[in-house]
């Protein structure tokens, strides 16, 4: 029997009570208020202001030049549409490297002008010491680690992390650092499921998956991904519940035509 969704106010102090309970935590992103009203209403548990809006909104090839303008900009619309789900912010690239305190004052702003309860960071052991330092300041963090987008480059494209015991040990030990640096949830991005579930059975805190497989102790999925909105982008991981982009192409073509032939406005749309 699934769980229903809490009535009140998800706080990051539920997230590590719902995995003590074996309660499965749903996470999805949004950009705007009105999508983040639509999700929230649908029952999910977090809502992510995620950097990807930099490829699924603003049309980009990666999430590297998002800005921390930008990502406020997004999290205050998201916020103002959300009345119970937790709102988590993505920091963008370049907000939270160069030092401590430029993490806490730029994660700082992130919550005094979206009004989100968290902010999420990319980054395994090397960021545990920045993590540390945010969550000190009193910012509830979200960690990140396997694919962790901002690094694509590094890791020389969107590629499955862990794949040998080399690079599986090095996971699971970021996922302890962050957990040791005080995360109340980590994102395990594109790894192999049997991993992602070590990892999982590791931690106090939940892991949050994509592309990571079901031994996770929540998912999150990208919002048009999901919706079927975005249908050039289709990894093994993604399952679409609906099939919107058809469904926008064809509305429109109706509208479209109706006005090519003088159907639209009639006289019932008409004052
Ligand atoms: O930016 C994003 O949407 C994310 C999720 C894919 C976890 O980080």
């Amino acid at each position: 029997m699934p769980t229903p969704p809490q009535d009140t106010a998800v706080t990051t102090r539920d997230f590590p009570a719902f995995k003590r309970a074996g309660r499965r935590i749903v996470v999805v992103t949004a950009y705007d208020a009105l999508f983040g009203r639509l999700v929230d209403e649908a029952g999910v548990d977090a809502v992510l202001v995620g950097d990807s809006l930099n490829q699924v909104i603003a049309g980009r090839e990666t999430t590297l030049s998002a800005t921390l303008e930008q990502m406020i900009y997004h999290g205050a619309m998201v916020r103002r549409g959300v009345r119970r789900a937790l709102v988590v912010v993505d920091m963008p690239f370049l907000t939270y490297q160069v030092s401590r305190e430029e993490a806490i004052r730029n994660c700082g702003r992130v919550m005094q002008e979206t009004g989100a309860q968290a902010v999420k960071l990319e980054g395994g052991a090397a960021m545990a010491d920045t993590v540390r330092a945010v969550v000190a300041a009193g910012i509830p963090v979200m960690g990140h680690v396997g694919l962790t987008p901002q690094s694509v480059h590094a890791l020389g494209g969107y590629r499955v992390q862990g794949r040998d015991e080399e690079g599986a040990a090095r996971l699971e030990a970021d996922g302890r650092a962050l957990e040791a640096a005080g995360v109340f949830a980590v994102v395990l991005e594109l790894m192999p499921a049997a991993l992602a579930e070590r990892v999982s059975r590791a931690l106090v805190v939940p892991t949050i998956g994509i592309g990571a497989g079901p031994g996770c102790d929540g998912q999150v999925l990208v919002l048009p991904d999901l919706l079927g909105l975005n249908d050039r982008f289709a990894p093994k991981f993604l399952k679409r519940y609906a099939e919107l982009a058809g469904e926008v192409r064809r509305a429109v073509g109706a509208y479209a035509d109706e006005v090519r032939r003088g159907a639209y406005p009639d006289a019932g749309h008409s004052f």
